[in-house]
């Protein structure tokens, strides 16, 4: 996202995931932004632009001064004040070295992984949003969404780039199931997992309000489409599409953030269709590095629990 003055853009995209106005009218207008969603600059929401002024409760990391200094460079300044994530990553060196100035803790002087209103934030069940209120700036993608779903406005211009590009492979055309939350949707959605599941099991696989990445924009739930429906994203990973996800979806900035075989790092089942924007350059870097969470790439502790 780029961190500036927030607006919400509702509703108007073309949602025609072949271009020729039959996937909108086969498969339904998509539904307004709720008029009662406002969001407002991080400044109004309380939260100052310049990271290090957040008042958060990052686990202390060595550090030192003098290489402290080195990453919080006038650059790095000015991409910040700049509001353009990209481009403070670029400032820091690329993706790799900016993750490991943060690991390091040479970059606590300037950045936060606490800060909801920019790509890197890490949210978990260790880690709730802070504001817990906090909307973020969101627009409508081109991608089709069977209800409507709005993301952060970067997530959604590299959501569509995505969906072209994987529909340009072959691999089909995909949707989107689920964008946006905001923490009273959020209520609802884990509400409903536990009337299904109880507690224990809607934990797995549904994050408790106030601790979704959906009420960050920043998060995106696809589905396989075929120009007439959509099927389920519990079906996603074993489809054409989902393959294509898994292996390219670091190329326009997104990692599935919820892999098999991590519960014990995040808490989640396997989610293969929940894709978490976090920017091309901290894709890359996660990619290349081989991690399989989150947590792991930021050296963070493990948040299997509340
Ligand atoms: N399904 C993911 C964990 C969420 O609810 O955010
Ligand atoms: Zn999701």
């Amino acid at each position: 996202m780029l961190v500036t003055g927030a607006l919400l853009s509702a509703g108007g995209a073309d949602r025609d995931l072949r271009g020729d106005g039959a996937g909108t009218q086969a498969l339904g207008d998509p539904a307004p932004l709720d008029p009662t969603v406002e969001a407002a600059t991080p400044e109004a929401q309380g939260i100052p632009l310049r990271q290090a002024d957040l008042d958060d409760d990052e686990p202390d990391r060595a550090s030192d001064g003098d290489e402290s200094a080195a990453f919080c460079s006038p650059s790095v300044d000015e991409a910040i004040a700049s509001g353009d994530p990209e481009a403070l990553v670029v400032a820091a060196g690329g993706g790799s070295a900016f993750r490991e100035g943060v690991v390091a803790g040479r970059a606590s002087d300037c950045i936060s992984l606490s800060h909801p209103a920019w790509d890197w934030v890490v949210v978990n069940k260790q880690r709730p949003i802070d504001p817990i209120d906090f909307v973020p700036e969101l627009v409508a993608p081109a991608t089709y969404s069977p209800i409507g779903a709005h993301l952060d406005p970067s997530a959604a211009e590299s959501l569509d780039a995505m969906t072209s590009a994987a529909l340009d492979a072959g691999a089909g055309e995909i949707g989107l199931e689920s964008g946006y939350r905001s923490y009273d949707t959020q209520v609802d959605a884990y509400g409903s997992q536990v009337d299904l599941r109880g507690t224990e099991g809607a934990d797995l696989t549904s994050a408790r309000p106030g601790y979704s990445e959906h009420q960050l924009g920043l998060a995106a739930d696809l589905v396989a489409c075929d120009g007439t429906a959509c099927g389920t994203m519990y079906e996603f990973g074993e489809t054409p599409q989902g393959q294509w996800i898994a292996d390219n979806a670091w190329r326009h900035g997104w990692i599935v953030r919820y892999e098999a075989h991590t519960t014990a790092t995040t808490g989640y089942e396997a989610e293969p269709w929940h894709l978490r924007y976090v920017g091309v350059e901290l894709a890359t870097a996660y990619h290349e590095g081989g991690y399989e969470t989150y947590e792991e790439f930021w050296g963070l502790p493990a948040a299997p629990g509340y």
